[in-house]
């Protein structure tokens, strides 16, 4: 299976088992960095949080599809997020965490073939468009 297909398959296999991954996505992304839960205090109906996870699933499947799109969303964040205070690699691990969150509701079916998948998309989404890249 190819990575693209794999990376879709566990995102598939995620919302048949939880449905919208969301709450657990930034419950552990706010269990890890708190800081990171005060600076949406204004999203007070999640909108923002909602969008933003949008624009972070585009990411993931897009490098999966090899589409130019991530590339512009993360130049656009990592300066967009600068200005909260955020670095790169603070915008990055968001992407982390989805992935952890996958994991753990797969548990046992999470295979090596995905953990290689997850990890080669990632490695990719931390380096894009930026001058350590590929
Ligand atoms: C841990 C990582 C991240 C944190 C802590 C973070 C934090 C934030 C904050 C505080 C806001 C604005 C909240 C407000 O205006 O009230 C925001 C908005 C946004 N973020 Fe992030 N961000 C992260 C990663 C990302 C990534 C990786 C992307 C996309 C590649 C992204 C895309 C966006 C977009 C598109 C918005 C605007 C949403 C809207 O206004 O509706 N963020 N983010």
């Amino acid at each position: 299976m190819s990575r693209s297909a794999i990376i879709v398959e566990t995102l598939e296999t995620v919302a048949e088992r939880i449905g919208d991954p969301k709450d657990q996505i930034y419950a552990r992304l706010f269990a890890a960095h708190p800081h990171f839960e005060d600076l949406f205090v204004m999203d007070t109906d999640g909108g923002v949080r909602a969008n933003m996870l949008a624009t972070v699933f585009d990411c993931i499947l897009g490098v999966a599809d090899g589409s130019e799109s991530p590339r512009l969303h993360l130049e656009a964040a990592r300066v967009q997020h600068d200005g909260y205070g955020l670095s790169a690699a603070d915008v990055h691990t968001i992407f982390e965490t989805v992935r952890d969150v996958c994991r753990d509701v797969l548990n046992e079916d999470w295979s090596a073939e995905m953990d290689a998948a997850w990890d080669a998309m990632l490695n990719e989404l931390r380096t894009i468009g930026t001058d350590f890249g590929a």
